[in-house]
């Protein structure tokens, strides 16, 4: 969507998050661009919706999966129709791409970065098909664990493929469907990787490399610089409670979306499903 957003929040005057746009504005290889794929003919047809689409980033172990939990919860609390959703996954036929792409194993599955791209890809496209489109037809709030962002970052340049390649094949997947905000959970990498515990570590962080998982963390960094307009980039090491306040805070920003949203946070129950989760990974 092409709202300009709102500079005045008080989550950002707290310091609890701030857009990127002091951040550099190319990636390692200098190509990093625009948006992975988003054609804006596409989207501004298939965008005559009344819904809204945010979407988490961020390196393994950035509690990105905690917090979108949390999101939505105190969003459903707030009487929003709201639709959490994670990739890979989100579908039956994603769960099974899914469990090849990061299953370890006892001697793990060898996959190419090629092969790594298609199959995020696929289940991506049938997560696009079968669940988002039709929850923002509707007008639900979608919120998404991970999009494409994640194999311009992971792939290309963790994986070191062509971004520009990587590109075509998520506008393939998505049709270009550009979410309307995307929050970037950041965290060294050291710190994410040391969150997770063996029975959740997976193929990527079994198989790759301390200077893979930095390349995937620079290059998130990088593609928040170039395009700010959609990008908030929040410190995933403060406390789980502000990591959630400053994700309510920018949901709350979003026109249209806000206003219905206001004044939520503090009525959302005490027991709400994330509260307290302090260190738990994502
Ligand atoms: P997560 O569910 O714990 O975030 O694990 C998903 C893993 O898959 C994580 O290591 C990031 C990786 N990934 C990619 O490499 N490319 C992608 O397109 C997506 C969605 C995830």
């Amino acid at each position: 969507m092409s709202e300009a957003y709102p500079r005045a929040i008080s989550g950002e005057r707290a310091g609890l998050w701030r857009r990127p746009d002091g951040l550099r504005s190319r990636g390692a290889e200098g190509r990093i661009g625009r948006g992975p794929g988003y054609t804006p003919v596409v989207e501004a047809r298939e965008r005559g919706t009344k819904g809204w689409f945010v979407t988490l980033e961020g390196p393994d172990g950035s509690g990105k999966s905690v917090q979108s939990e949390r999101l939505r919860a105190a969003a459903a609390a707030a009487g929003h129709d709201v639709v959490l959703v994670r990739e890979p996954g989100g579908t039956a036929g994603g769960e099974r791409v899914r469990a090849i792409l990061l299953d370890a194993g006892p001697v793990g599955i060898r996959l190419t970065q090629r092969t790594d791209a298609l199959l995020f890809n696929a289940a991506r496209a049938q997560l696009v098909d079968e669940v988002i489109r039709p929850a923002l037809r509707r007008g639900a709030l979608v919120i998404s664990d991970r999009y494409a962002d994640s194999t311009l970052a992971y792939q290309g340049c963790g994986g070191q493929l062509p971004l520009d390649e990587l590109r075509s094949v998520v506008g393939f997947a998505t049709g270009g469907l550009r979410p309307d905000r995307t929050i970037l959970i950041d965290v060294p990498v050291e710190v994410g990787l040391a969150r997770k515990t063996a029975a959740e570590t997976t193929r990527f962080e079994a198989h790759f490399d301390r200077a893979f998982h930095e390349r995937v963390r620079a290059g998130f960094l990088s593609f928040a610089a170039a395009e700010p307009e959609r990008w908030v980039v929040v410190d995933g090491t403060a406390p789980a409670d502000d990591v959630f306040a400053a994700l309510w805070g920018v949901l709350a920003g979003i026109p249209g979306l806000g206003p219905r949203l206001a004044g939520r946070l503090a009525a959302a129950p005490a027991g709400d499903p994330g509260r307290g989760a302090e260190r738990t990974p994502g």
